[in-house]
């Protein structure tokens, strides 16, 4: 465990930063958040490095947010993606990721379907990696972002009760979000069905609830996840959609519930209808699109803790 990401360089898992890092973060996120909303959202900290943003795997807000935030700490972006890459002519992850800082890139910004290739990129290159995603095991800067969504919102997150509902099985966001949350003195409880519950969860910092409307009452947070179908695989885990939305869903009556201080999250992308109705994202309550104003600034601070002290 470090108490800055400047000690490894690499950010990989959110559990590798204690609160002392978690919160040093926090504070150069506020800074950059007042750098975004300068006229001239723009300063030279990273001027002259390059990134390379990598996306194995399909992203918008995550590949758009981490270009943005080198952009504004005005380092240069090379963009490398799957498709249409030497990947589907059999170059291995190991060559390709050589291959750009073989060229110069002075970072790598790592997203894959695959659990542990950011951890395996660090292994194989000498540039400070990060994390963006990798499969359903961690995605730490969505942990950070989060956090700094709620902080700036309500203050500490000490003893706020966080539930964290939906598709937990396949959800990096909930991995990485229940350890940084948990680090950060929240109490956090998981709501799914049994079928969208890993195995193991029980050893996890958090209770486990089935019905969400015993758990809404007393919810600070309530932060809805996105059924990952693109990672469950054969068995249907669901009897139907309706049913879920049901139990599950963030419908527009259990919004309404709810006070005005109890706050809706969610990673994006949304589907609207399945998980969380419609409207629901667009109420007063809802942070949705603070979390996404945060991935920059957030981004920036994990970038500038990584690469501005490189020789
Ligand atoms: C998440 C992801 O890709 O892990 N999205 C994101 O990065 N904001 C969540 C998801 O895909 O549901």
């Amino acid at each position: 465990m470090m108490d800055s990401i400047s000690e490894t360089r690499n950010l990989l898992n959110i559990g590798d930063l204690s609160r002392t890092a978690i919160e040093e973060v926090l504070e150069l996120t506020e800074a950059f958040r007042e750098v975004s909303a300068r006229p001239i959202p723009k300063v030279p900290a990273l001027r002259g490095r390059t990134v390379a943003n990598c996306f194995f795997e399909d992203s918008t807000r995550t590949r758009l947010s981490f270009e943005m935030a080198a952009k504004r700490l005005s380092a240069d972006v090379v963009n490398f993606t799957a498709k249409g890459s030497s990947l589907s002519k059999g170059e291995s992850i190991r060559d390709t990721v050589r291959t750009l800082c073989a060229m110069g890139a002075q970072g790598i910004i790592c997203r894959h379907h695959s659990p542990g290739v950011a951890t395996r990129i660090a292994g194989w290159v000498d540039v400070p990696v990060i994390n963006a995603g990798d499969g359903s095991h961690e995605h730490p800067t969505q942990a950070l972002l989060d956090v700094a969504t709620v902080v700036q919102a309500r203050g500490p997150m000490d003893d706020l009760n966080v539930v964290i509902v939906g598709d937990i099985d396949h959800s990096r966001v909930a991995r990485s979000n229940v350890t940084a949350f948990n680090t950060m003195g929240a109490n956090v409880t998981l709501c799914a069905p049994p079928t969208l519950l890993p195995p193991g969860v029980s050893t996890w910092p958090a209770a486990i609830a089935h019905e969400l409307d015993d758990v809404l009452d007393k919810a600070d947070v309530v932060y809805m996840l996105r059924m990952q179908r693109e990672r469950i695989e054969a068995d249907p885990v669901l009897p139907s959609i309706r049913e879920y939305l049901d139990r599950y869903g963030l419908t527009t009556a259990r919004a309404r519930r709810f006070g005005s201080d109890t706050l809706v999250m969610h990673p994006g992308p949304m589907n609207r209808g399945v998980e969380i109705a419609s409207e629901v994202p667009d109420l007063a309550n809802s942070l949705v699109e603070a979390q996404v104003a945060n991935g920059v600034a957030v981004r920036m601070a994990v970038l500038y803790l990584t690469m501005a002290g490189m020789q």
